[in-house]
């Protein structure tokens, strides 16, 4: 099977980038084109350059306003003519100009059972409201933040003695699972969003969030 062009963007650590790395140097048939992020100093750019993998840093501080950082960002991405974005950690608001861009193409995996706990510090939101429950979702990037289909979550229990970063390493595990996942759906063709805004994964619509408790890998 020909290889999904995929650019990455990140802006830390990188460790969903390299479950999609490790995951690519096995069976996932994707090209990891480049992985761009907008901090210098992002360890995750380390983990591509290991890999042999293109790497570009856009610092979003060096640009006047979101909308100049967004349109150099989109022109970078283009360069390696991507099928596909990955945003792994990229923590910046993307502007509707730049989402429509990609409209059907992006992905975002995010630390948190969507629809709750969009944006940021999810982990010590879920304990602060008392969750018996808490995960990560795989969506398609829309112009609403957080907001777009959900694909795929994977859930872990909160434990009684849980701390924040106790939780992120719990859902950072399973994160690790579902972003390639979710991706080898869409590099096998098998799962696209329609014009209507509907998630398609083998020919039927889906109208939830699939759970990785319930689907074979
Ligand atoms: C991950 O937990 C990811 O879900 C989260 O940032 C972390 C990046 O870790 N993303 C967001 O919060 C997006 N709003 P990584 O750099 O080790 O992949």
């Amino acid at each position: 099977m020909s290889r999904l062009p995929v650019v990455v963007l990140i802006s830390g650590g990188g460790t969903n980038l390299q479950a999609i790395i490790d995951a690519a140097q096995q069976d996932l048939p994707v090209d990891i084109r480049a992985v761009i992020s907008n901090r210098p100093e992002a360890y995750g750019l380390q983990r591509a350059e290991q890999a042999g993998i293109a790497t570009a840093v856009l610092d979003h501080r060096e640009f006047d306003s979101r909308e100049a950082f967004d349109q150099a960002l989109a022109a970078r991405i283009d360069e390696y003519q991507p099928a596909l974005v990955l945003l792994a950690g990229f923590m910046r608001i993307l502007t509707p100009d730049f989402v429509r861009h990609y409209q059907g193409r992006m992905l975002n995996i995010h630390p948190s059972l969507l629809p709750k706990f969009q944006g940021l510090h999810t982990h010590q939101r879920a304990l602060d409201a008392g969750e018996k429950e808490h995960g990560a979702s795989i969506h398609f990037v829309t112009e609403e933040l957080d907001g777009g289909p959900v694909i795929l979550q994977a859930r872990v229990p909160v434990l009684a003695d849980d701390d924040a970063d106790r939780l992120a390493a719990r859902v950072l595990e399973k994160e690790h699972i579902i972003y390639p996942l979710a991706v080898r759906w869409f590099a096998e063709g098998r799962l696209a969003l329609n014009d209507a805004g509907q998630m398609i994964l083998d020919g039927r619509v889906l109208s939830a969030p699939l759970d990785l408790a319930q689907v074979s890998r």
